[in-house]
């Protein structure tokens, strides 16, 4: 009996080495893209101002918690789900939407499909601050429920959901007096958890007999304007 305890104790060290050898090439690295370097900055510029701890959604802070998510994350953002933008995308255009570069999603692609490294602690991005995002000034907007007519020429900077009601679903448009048609929002399932003022890229001068369009009478949503070109920065004595 004694000389079979060797062989057996060789049969699961075998085993264990065999166990081993497939984890490992379960999860044969082919990316040089690391969660340390790369994706963690992305996910702390874009996504984890929700996705902390007492955040709006799940944490994704950590390789631990994130690594799980990977194939979601990547499906997420290639399907242009998240980071959420509560509008439909592509219908005007904004400065502030957050949604990732083309860049970033090849990296999350590369990441996620390459065997989804850690890295080294040393490359790993610093903690995110999470920041109220800035409350913008209303000062001189014009509250929009039902269609409106502008008197005054206006110089569009971007629009505030104000009061909209869940899951509406409207199209806003401005009508230029020479008749052409700009495409301003659309909401497609209004979410107040998503809700946020949508700036514009570029101030859109609406002059005066602007006709705004789709939004319902039950509705507000501010129109805010630009801010003026010039404020002088030198102080008065
Ligand atoms: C504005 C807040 C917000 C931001 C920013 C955000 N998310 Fe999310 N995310 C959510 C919420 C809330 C959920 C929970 C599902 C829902 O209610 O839609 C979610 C769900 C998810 C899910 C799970 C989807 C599923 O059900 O399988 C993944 C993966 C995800 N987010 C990834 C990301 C990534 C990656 C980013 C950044 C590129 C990001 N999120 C940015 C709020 C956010």
């Amino acid at each position: 009996m004694g000389r079979r305890w060797p062989e057996c104790s060789t049969l699961i060290a075998g085993l264990i080495l065999i166990t081993a050898a497939t984890a490992a090439a379960h999860d044969i690295i082919t990316t040089p893209i690391t969660w340390d370097r790369e994706i963690s900055r992305i996910i702390y510029e874009r996504c984890a101002s929700c996705h902390h701890d007492g955040g709006q959604a799940f944490s994704l802070m950590t390789y631990e918690v994130a690594r799980p998510w990977a194939v979601a994350i990547k499906e997420e953002v290639l399907e242009r789900r998240m980071p959420p933008w509560g509008a439909v995308k592509g219908f005007g255009d904004f400065r502030n939407d957050k949604a990732l570069t083309p860049e970033q999603l090849e990296l999350i692609v590369s990441w996620a499909g390459g065997g989804v490294p850690e890295g080294e602690a040393k490359d790993l991005a610093p903690d995110p601050k999470f920041e109220q995002p800035a409350d913008v000034p209303t000062h001189g907007s014009i509250a929009v429920s039902g269609e409106f007519e502008l008197r005054k020429d206006f110089l569009l900077d971007g629009l505030v959901p104000k009061a909209v009601p869940e899951d509406a679903a409207f199209q806003i448009t401005a009508e230029m007096p020479d008749g052409s048609i700009e495409p301003l929002l659309w909401f497609e399932h209004y979410s107040a958890k998503f809700a946020h003022p949508f700036l514009c890229r570029n101030a859109i001068e609406l002059p005066a007999g602007t006709k705004i369009h789709g939004v319902p009478p039950g509705s507000t949503v501010l129109l805010l304007p630009a801010a003026p070109a010039t404020t002088s920065s030198t102080p008065t004595p």
